[in-house]
């Protein structure tokens, strides 16, 4: 079997990331997808940046061409962020035949339902584990441990930097604005923390989980969020008197088919799981009609535990060229149509 290359577009925190682990984790990637996986472009924008990583100078670019057009790369590992511009590159790598995996919520919960009827066009795989609670394999979860239930609500902490913010409010009494920055130079903050504060980051999570676990096609824009940014230390301390912690959850239910989606700080008793949850760690709650109760906890932010999960999805992709089964994501709406449609057409026999 030939190595399989990829094009790495963002050499960032998750990026420099990304590059460890192929690295140093290279022999076990090799036993289990039977294949090596090589690097043969890395998009950035300045290509004389400092780099925290080891790596070929020459792999260095400021084209996307050179990645979405080389006829040489498989796949497009996506570790920069953006919307509307990564979307229009990843749309050109799909139609190139191009597999994606991507850590990019922003992008997935806007414009992820075309981009999967895209890659499933192209009969390439596109996979985003990590842009859902990092390290946290909650998406694939989702789609394969408790595929045969019924999910009828999830609920979590899925911001690892309001998570961070909160708890050193509560525990050291730190103030809002320098916590914020220890988060951002920890890399657990998006490039604008405006999203993380406000609730948006864990809106398009939300989003992306519920799409996911109810099988429907639900919009940011039906999401209510509210996010931390007027929470005082008045606040904290109030809470915690009563026996209180606050912290952003997001909750996704379904009753009756009707979808509800929210984001918003929350009075939890001191005692319950979720206010122990501390840092930059996440915690997701799922509740299946069959299981019932099951608990997903882990790092939800930085380097490390969102390249696992950017790695382990880019060895699924290989697995899937090496059988010769590509086309695939965690079970989309749009796919669950075309098994709908191929059950139909069994009926009819
Ligand atoms: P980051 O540290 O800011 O890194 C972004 C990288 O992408 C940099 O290497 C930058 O190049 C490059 N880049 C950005 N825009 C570019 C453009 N238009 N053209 C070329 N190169 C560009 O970001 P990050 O924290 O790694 O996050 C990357 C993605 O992963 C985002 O979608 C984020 O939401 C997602 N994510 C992050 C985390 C986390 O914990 N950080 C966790 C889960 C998901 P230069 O280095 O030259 O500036
Ligand atoms: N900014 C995000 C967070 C990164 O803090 O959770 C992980 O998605």
């Amino acid at each position: 079997m030939k190595e399989i290359n990829i094009g790495l577009c963002g050499l960032g925190t998750v990026g420099t990331g990304v590059v460890k682990i192929l690295k140093n984790h290279k022999d076990e990637i090799k036993h289990k997808t039977g294949t090596e996986i090589s690097i043969r472009k890395i998009l950035v924008n300045d290509v004389h940046k400092k780099r925290d990583v080891v790596i070929n100078q020459e792999w260095l670019t400021t084209d996307a061409n050179e990645l979405v057009n080389n006829p040489d790369i498989d796949v497009i590992v996506e570790v920069m962020g953006g919307i509307d511009d990564t979307n229009l590159l990843l749309e050109q790598a799909l139609n190139n035949k191009k597999h994606i995996v991507t850590a990019n919520k922003d992008l997935m919960a806007v414009h992820g339902q075309k981009l999967l009827k895209l890659a499933k066009r192209n009969n390439c795989d596109i996979f985003y584990d990590a842009s859902v609670a990092g390290g946290i394999p909650i998406l694939r979860s989702l789609s394969d441990g408790l595929a045969s239930d019924k999910i009828q609500k999830i609920m979590g902490i899925v911001n690892g930097t309001t998570n961070y913010i909160l708890t050193k409010m509560t525990d050291e009494q730190k103030a809002f604005e320098p916590v914020l920055k220890e988060a951002q130079s920890l890399g657990f903050a998006e490039a604008d923390p405006t999203s993380d504060v406000e609730g948006l980051d864990a809106a398009r999570k939300m989003t992306l989980l519920a799409n996911l676990a109810f099988k429907m096609e639900i919009s940011l824009d039906d999401v209510e969020v509210s996010g931390i940014r007027d929470i005082s230390q008045e606040d904290i301390s109030f809470a915690r008197s009563l026996g209180y912690t606050i912290k952003l959850i997001g909750i996704a239910s379904i009753n009756g088919g009707k979808v509800e989606v929210s984001v918003e700080p929350t009075l939890l008793p001191n005692e319950h799981p979720l206010a122990q949850v501390k840092n930059e760690y996440n915690a997701v709650y799922v509740y299946g009609e069959a299981v019932g109760e099951t608990m997903f906890y882990g790092p939800g932010a930085g380097s490390m535990p969102t390249a696992t999960a950017v790695v382990s999805d880019l060895m699924e992709v290989v697995k899937n060229i090496r059988l010769g089964i590509s086309g695939n994501s965690y079970i989309s709406p749009q796919y669950r149509t075309q098994l709908k449609e191929n059950a139909d057409k069994y009926t009819k026999y």
